[in-house]
């Protein structure tokens, strides 16, 4: 019997989740079917850790299997629904995989723990619901209405609305995360942190897209962490779980290699089909609601991130 389901628990910020919750000593069940879409060892590394906790329980499995949710979900008080296809730009080329995974895996999560004893559903939704935000709008509230150019911000959107669905139609209790872009230790190998860190760091040519000068709102992971257990706690309804600072990519780049000392090759390609232009998150409302404050600096967190692969030697 575990306290806690976490999906997508082999993944980047399911597998920090996860290990936070074992740290505060309740059982976890994890649920992951190491889906291909990266590297399955790095997946697998990330549930090193959590797999020597006698109080973890890992599943590999699907979203998709309602027996499979029946059988874990009937012993579980909360669900931590992380689990997805993530990726913009990916998802352009794939919408189909996108709306089966993220969208019909969310309502059939969604289904069985209406109908089991589910205290709180907590929902990765995502900054891209927000689509192009112009710069004068900028940082963007929760009152925003969702406007996604890409299927997976289109999937995360409806995600945010089966979550309400599901509440009022049905009493489960939901909040929905729209988190902005995490980095730090274990960050996906498709996202630019990770991408730039590991050819710097073999003297390879780094690729940015457009001008370099966009800017994200780069959030650390234990900020994720953090701002998703508070949520998850006190919160109802839809929070931007972000850092409120924002820097473009060419700074994001001088800072990687300030921290790393050594220079990038970089090469200037073109803009990517679904990248949005600036995400820069207004996180009053999580604030005022959850008593969520981001931590950690950027430069902390790179210094962090840059040591992680220090101690990981990856291909
Ligand atoms: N990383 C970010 O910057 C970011 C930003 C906004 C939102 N999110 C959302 O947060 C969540 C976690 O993101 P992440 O960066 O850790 O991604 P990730 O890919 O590292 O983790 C997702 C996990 O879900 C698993 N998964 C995929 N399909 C599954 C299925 N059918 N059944 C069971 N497991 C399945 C994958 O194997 C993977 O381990 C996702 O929902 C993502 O959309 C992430």
């Amino acid at each position: 019997m575990s306290d806690i389901l976490v999906t997508g628990c082999a993944g980047f910020i399911g597998s920090h989740l996860c290990e936070n919750l074992l740290k505060q000593g309740l059982k976890v069940a994890g649920l992951d079917n190491l889906d291909p879409y990266y590297s399955t060892e790095w997946k697998e590394n990330n549930l090193k850790v959590l797999k020597k906790q006698s109080n973890f329980n890992f599943i590999k499995g699907s979203i998709l299997d309602s027996n499979l949710l029946k059988d874990i979900i009937k012993d579980v008080e909360i669900v931590y629904h992380l689990a997805a296809l993530p990726g913009v730009r990916n998802s352009i080329k794939t919408p189909v995989k996108y709306c089966e995974t993220d969208v019909l895996g969310t309502i059939k999560l969604l289904d069985v723990s209406r109908n089991m004893d589910v205290k709180k559903f907590a929902f990765a939704s995502s900054s891209s619901v927000y689509g192009e935000v112009p710069e004068n709008e900028l940082p963007v509230s929760e009152d925003r209405k969702p406007n996604p150019i890409s299927p997976y911000g289109l999937a995360k959107t409806q995600g945010e609305e089966w979550c309400k669905m599901f509440e009022e139609v049905y009493g489960l209790k939901t909040v929905s995360l729209r988190y902005f872009t995490v980095f730090g230790p274990r960050q996906r190998p498709d996202e630019a942190f990770s991408k730039f860190i590991m050819r710097i760091m073999k003297d390879e040519e780094i690729e940015i897209y457009g001008d370099g000068n966009q800017t994200r709102d780069f959030t650390y992971i234990s900020d994720i962490v953090n701002g998703t257990l508070l949520a998850c706690e006190k919160g109802n309804g839809i929070y931007n779980i972000g850092s409120n600072k924002r820097i473009s990519v060419n700074e994001m780049v001088d800072l990687i290699e300030k921290i790393m000392n050594k220079k990038a090759q970089i090469k200037y390609i073109e803009k990517q089909l679904g990248d949005v232009t600036h995400t820069w998150s207004k996180i009053d409302k999580a604030k005022r609601d959850l008593g969520y404050g981001p931590k950690v600096s950027i430069e902390e967190g790179i210094k962090r991130h840059v040591e992680w692969f220090k101690m990981n030697k990856f291909k």
